[in-house]
């Protein structure tokens, strides 16, 4: 029998508890034994709950009893849970966590650590929730490389922007539904402004291409800006807008960066619908590959973490070699990416296209009856670099979107 520690018994923490509790028998045939949870941190107490005989408040319990061989953390943020993972490693104890924080900052570093100590430092939940991607990109693709990682990695916006789209609510009402389903960070900006996928798209980057990649600099930017109309537009021009955690080879550069795409019924992550992620990646003799599957949620994502904990428990003795350098990855400039871009604005295509046409060349325009005192455009190819020059001639621009192409 193996005992575990879980640091943490909040949505994550008490998921893990019920999978370890669901799948008790089939988990120990699976792992080829027992595995009991002996403690439980938290700060709070749970009176009347039977968890509360595991409950410990001092970390130091968990880090001096010899019987622990695995601790499970399910905190989230960076303090302490990385004081409390290394000194776990330091401890000689094999650590799982779905902290997608602590893996994007100090990944590189814990990989090393437990490789040192010929343990496991295992964080398949902190990517996609429930679907499997770490283990894919660290033991199965690695015939490949890598040229391209797309995803809708959170699932709170996608949630949102379903929501938006197929019920025409409003952008507060839906956030709040999402919370109330356990979707969402607390911090609500982490989903909504980009960050949370910012740090997962860092964390498949840096497994794909081996070398440390800094969320600090990957150009990000949320969904609190994509309003009803520019649903309505997109709708009308086919497209449906995604979050989109996108990191791509282009001519041996490698881009990276987190933004809103309008994208086409033919793109594969098209109907990757509300709480639901899809990760689409290429390989260069693999061709393409897509995973999808429950993404948040609190059971989703204690079953990643208890498969970790299971491939814990087949390892013991044994690193399962994880390729991720602390050497920082050069990345292009993303003023130099390319794609067509959409744009809102002040008037009617009548009054307005000659203008328009004179500096950004022929475009596609849009109009919705409904929508007065307005209309979209749609540009060629442009990089960034050469869109915000030239729509920095142009008054009365309401919103731009990528266009993401395939
Ligand atoms: N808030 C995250 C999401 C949870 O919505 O995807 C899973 O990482």
């Amino acid at each position: 029998m193996i005992k575990i520690a879980v640091l943490g018994y909040g949505t994550v923490g008490s998921g893990v508890v019920e999978v370890i509790n669901t799948n008790y028998e089939s988990i120990a045939k699976k792992a080829r034994q027992e595995i009991q949870i002996k403690y439980v941190l938290d700060l709070r107490d749970f009176p009347g709950d039977p968890i509360q005989e595991k409950i410990v408040h001092d970390f130091q319990v968990i880090l001096k009893d010899e019987e622990i061989r695995i601790v499970v953390e399910v905190m989230g943020g960076v303090e302490p849970a990385y004081t409390f993972v290394k000194s776990a490693l330091e401890h000689g104890k094999s650590v799982v966590t779905s902290n997608k924080e602590l893996v994007a900052k100090h990944g590189s570093e814990l990989i090393a650590l437990a490789k040192e100590k010929n343990l496991n430092f295992l964080f398949e939940a902190s990517v996609g929730g429930g679907i499997p991607i770490i283990r894919p990109l660290n033991q199965s693709l690695t015939a490949d490389e890598i040229c391209e990682i797309v995803g809708i990695l959170n699932g709170t916006t996608n949630y949102i922007l379903t929501k938006m789209r197929v019920d025409g609510l409003d952008f507060d009402e839906v956030l709040k539904e999402a919370q109330a389903l356990g979707y969402a960070e607390r911090n609500p900006a982490a989903d909504i402004e980009g960050y949370d996928a910012c740090r997962k798209i860092a964390i498949l980057s840096s497994l794909a291409f081996g070398s440390q990649v800094d969320y600090e600099d990957i150009y990000t930017e949320g969904i609190t800006k994509i309003t009803a109309k520019d649903i309505k537009f997109a709708d009308r021009l086919g497209y449906s807008i995604k979050l989109f955690g996108s990191s791509k080879k282009v001519d041996g550069k490698i881009y990276i960066m987190v933004a809103p795409m309008m994208i086409t019924e033919e793109n594969p992550l098209y109907s990757v619908n509300g709480v639901y992620n899809g990760i689409f990646v290429k390989g260069n003799v693999l061709g393409n590959v897509m995973f999808y599957g429950s993404g948040a949620g609190k059971l989703p994502t204690a079953s990643a973490v208890v498969s970790d904990v299971v491939d814990e428990v087949k390892h013991i003795g044994t690193n399962i070699l994880t390729t991720w350098s602390s050497k920082k990855l050069e990345l292009a400039d993303i003023q130099d990416s390319k794609k067509r871009f959409f744009v809102r604005i002040e008037g009617s295509p009548k009054k307005r296209i000659a203008e328009i046409e004179r500096v950004f060349g022929t475009v596609q325009t849009v109009e919705i009856e409904e929508i007065a005192g307005e209309f979209g455009f749609v540009t060629r190819v442009l990089s960034e670099a050469e869109f915000a020059e030239k729509a920095g001639q142009i008054d009365g621009i309401l919103n731009r979107i990528r266009i993401d192409q395939q």
